[in-house]
């Protein structure tokens, strides 16, 4: 499968759902579930006091090389320019091979919170002391699990210093192999506070997951030769865009404030992989958030200039997300999407989600600290104008196009120009 589709963009919805369906071979289900959507009984099974549904883009991010794969991103977000900067950035990496992704295993961490505890310390070591009698009880909570090779893997346990005194943490490291794992662990800390209040001599309150998943790591590098970074166009010199996405992100690196907005540019791409293939986007952003602040609050990516003078690019975000259980089931559209993805494990899906983070992230820098956002941004909103004037058909881009060419995207330019053209 080859993921430059050269002109994609070009094409109308439906041959783009062509060209996707051809070139990821889909089944007639998947093809007919991206342009149909969630009955009523399953969107009624997913949340409650449903009353329909709501619709998002489904757009598909080209180009994108991952561990030596061609691969077609499926993403759905609301805001424009994502899926278009998520592509350019995938092409940026393709001269040097694309993204090389690394993940640390589908090891989910559950809570078990312990207060009133006398001897918090001591507690701490009966528990240790415990340590194979609480897997095994553990594991017995989900033999389905331990007979896909996951389960519980170990027990650590913190004390932790609270406004209201020492409160005993047992935390058990879970392997929820291609599940996301949320319902596995919540059960089996809830299985396990019985024995922990024994053993404890405490009360246990909370027993739920940590969103804060640190041992369900994904790491993604790329490397951007400086000539990727500009254009015929363009007054700066690809050395120049490099240092100054380097520039962009030791501002990152030096302000929270900085640091926030750029890994808001890498959770658009996450996210929309998220609500695509209907992962749970919360979580995820929990996590990366989390993440994020583990050292004092800074970015999830990090760039630096190679020997070779390239844009050494890389990012490390914990990403909770299944290939089985879930809702993802329950929702044509996203098993589509996961068709179109075509993985076969979580842990290959948390790849991808690390790559198109990365996408996402050095794309925008490139864009911020050359031509700015707002050109690549108001064309598309431009588009989006001429839709909510009336415009349709070959009259969006038309009307589109007239108000970008006089710098005037407004809704009232949009109705006399939809009246000129019409
Ligand atoms: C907009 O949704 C995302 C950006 O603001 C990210 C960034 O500033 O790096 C462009």
């Amino acid at each position: 499968m080859d993921a430059r589709i050269p002109g994609f963009y070009k094409l109308s919805v439906a041959e783009r759902r062509e060209a996707v369906a051809d070139h990821c071979d889909l089944s007639e289900e998947a093809v007919s579930a991206i342009s149909g959507g969630l009955d009523d009984t399953r969107a009624d099974a997913i949340s409650e006091n449903v009353i329909g549904t709501i619709e998002y883009p489904l757009g598909i991010a080209t180009n994108f090389q991952i561990d030596g794969d061609d691969r077609l991103i499926p993403m759905a977000v609301e805001e424009t320019s994502v899926v278009a900067a998520a592509s350019y950035g995938a092409r940026m990496a393709r001269p040097t091979g694309g993204f090389t992704t690394n993940v640390s295993g589908p090891v989910m961490i559950a809570q078990i919170q312990a207060v009133d505890v006398d001897d918090p310390h001591a507690a701490k070591v009966r528990i240790l002391e415990h340590a194979d009698e609480l897997i095994e009880a553990a594991n017995a909570e989900d033999p389905t699990l331990v007979e896909h090779g996951g389960g519980c893997r170990n027990v650590e346990v913190r004390v932790v210093d609270t406004a209201r005194g020492a409160m005993v943490v047992t935390h058990l490291i879970v392997d929820v192999r291609d599940a996301m794992g949320g319902n596995a662990v919540n059960s089996m800390a809830e299985a396990l506070a019985p024995r922990i209040e024994d053993l404890t001599g405490g009360d246990v309150l909370l027993r739920i997951l940590s969103n804060l998943a640190d041992r369900r790591l994904a790491r993604a590098t790329a490397t951007i030769e400086p000539e990727s970074l500009t254009d015929d166009d363009s007054e700066l010199s690809g050395e120049e865009v490099r240092d100054r996405i380097v520039d962009a992100w030791a501002f990152a690196a030096a302000d929270p404030y900085r640091a926030a907005t750029h890994n808001k540019g890498i959770m658009n791409g996450i996210d929309a992989v998220a609500t695509a293939t209907f992962n749970d986007w919360r979580a995820i952003e929990a996590g990366a958030h989390a993440y994020a602040s583990m050292g004092g609050y800074g970015p999830l990516t990090s760039y630096e200039v190679d020997a070779d003078g390239n844009l050494a690019c890389s990012i490390e975000v914990p990403i909770q997300v299944g290939t089985v259980g879930g809702a993802t089931q329950l929702q044509p559209t996203a098993q589509a999407a996961m068709e179109i993805l075509d993985v076969e494990s979580a842990d290959e899906l948390a790849g991808v989600f690390a790559a198109v983070g990365l996408a996402q992230n050095y794309a925008g820098l490139r864009a911020l600290v050359s031509e700015g956002i707002q050109t690549g941004h108001m064309n598309l909103h431009a588009k989006n104008i001429a839709i909510q004037a009336g415009a349709s058909g070959d009259l969006v881009d038309e009307v589109a196009e007239r108000m970008v060419a006089e710098d005037a995207i407004r809704q009232d330019r949009a109705e006399e120009l939809i009246d000129e053209l019409s």
